[in-house]
């Protein structure tokens, strides 16, 4: 299937040196650099600016300052006091208090004691100023690990904090029961990451399928949930689901990546629905660069247009 080999081709690009050493050197250029698109910027008075305007429009945001895969502990502890930089800085602007996470920027592949304490750290930070912390989903390697961390700092007490399932993976009926039972709030996505066939749906139709199924149940039986898609079809059901559930439209959001379909965005914002966009910033982009491009590998033509229109 197309969609899947293009998973694949971007997921091995995405681990060549040599491409991220070109794409780092010209993707965030001024204005022109191709991966201003999805990326915010690569400092968090960018992120901050980035998150102004979209407040300005009446959506709300969530800001991440990009990194995963970290092989040291020193490179984690970095990372956790960069998010802690971030929380003073969002908390001086002003900006909605959102942020999104990833365990393994924080020392998962390391050492997975210090991960818990760097994320309670950065907990320790944002609970007491009234921050959200949605701590990503990874792939499939990580899923086991990623709830049970989430697991433990919920029955430490702490109540600002959600977690993301993936439609595509076959045991994520089972973990949205657990962890919905918990009163955790879920941000459903369709999965972003190439996965084998033992662990994960395939084809588009059987993770649509899957997307809607655990999407509806979210929509009744959730805190909250947070329907992250830019499938217009998706996002059409939710709201007739909703509609003839009498859910009202405050009961849950709808969440798309910085630089997607604006359009839906704005229309959804319109219509009286909640909206939030995730903002992506910092210097390590490209892997998470390379994985949009690996969604719709049309955007590659867009790459080129804007290397194209710059060099010409
Ligand atoms: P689908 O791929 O079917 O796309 C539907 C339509 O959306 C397309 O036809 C196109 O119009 C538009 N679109 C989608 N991707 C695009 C792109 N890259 N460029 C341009 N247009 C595009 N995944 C994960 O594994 N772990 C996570 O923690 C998160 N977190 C997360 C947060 C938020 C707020 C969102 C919106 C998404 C994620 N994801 C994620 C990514 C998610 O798993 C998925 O890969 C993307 O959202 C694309 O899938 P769609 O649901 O949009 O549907």
């Amino acid at each position: 299937m197309l969609g899947s080999a293009a998973k694949a081709l971007f997921h091995l690009l995405a681990r060549s040196k040599l491409l991220k050493k070109l794409a780092s050197r010209v993707g965030m250029r001024s204005s022109t650099g191709f991966a201003r698109r999805f990326i915010a910027g690569e400092t968090v008075a960018e992120a901050i600016q980035a998150a102004r305007a979209i407040e300005t429009r009446g959506l709300m945001q969530t800001l991440d300052h990009l990194g995963e895969s970290v092989t040291s502990l020193a490179e984690a502890d970095q990372a956790t006091r960069e998010y802690l930089q971030m929380i003073d800085a969002i908390v001086d602007a002003g900006v909605g208090r959102n942020i999104s996470l990833k365990l393994t920027q924080l020392g998962l592949d390391v050492d997975r004691a210090s991960t818990v304490d760097n994320l309670r750290k950065i907990l320790a930070r944002s609970e007491p100023r009234g921050f959200f912390v949605r701590i990503d989903m990874e792939n499939s390697p990580y899923t086991q690990a990623t709830l049970e961390i989430f697991e433990t700092v919920w029955q430490q007490g702490h109540r600002e904090i959600g977690v993301v399932l993936q439609a595509a993976l076959y045991r994520t009926d089972a973990d949205l029961e657990r962890i919905n039972a918990l009163g955790a709030r879920i941000r459903l996505v369709k999965g972003a990451y190439r996965e084998p066939k033992t662990v994960a749906h395939q084809r588009k139709q059987d993770v649509d399928a899957a997307y809607a199924r655990m999407m509806k149940r979210l929509i009744t039986a959730g805190h909250y949930p947070a329907i992250a898609t830019h499938d217009v079809v998706m996002i059409e059901l939710a709201r007739r689901w909703a509609a003839e559930h009498q859910v009202p439209s405050d009961r849950f959001e709808f969440q798309m990546l910085h630089g997607i379909r604006r359009d839906v965005q704005t229309r959804l914002v319109r219509d009286g629905c909640r909206v939030r966009i995730y903002v992506p910033f910092g210097c390590d982009w490209f892997p998470y660069f390379m994985r949009r491009l690996g969604e719709r590998p049309a955007n590659v033509l867009f790459v080129l247009r804007s290397l194209f229109g710059e060099s010409g």
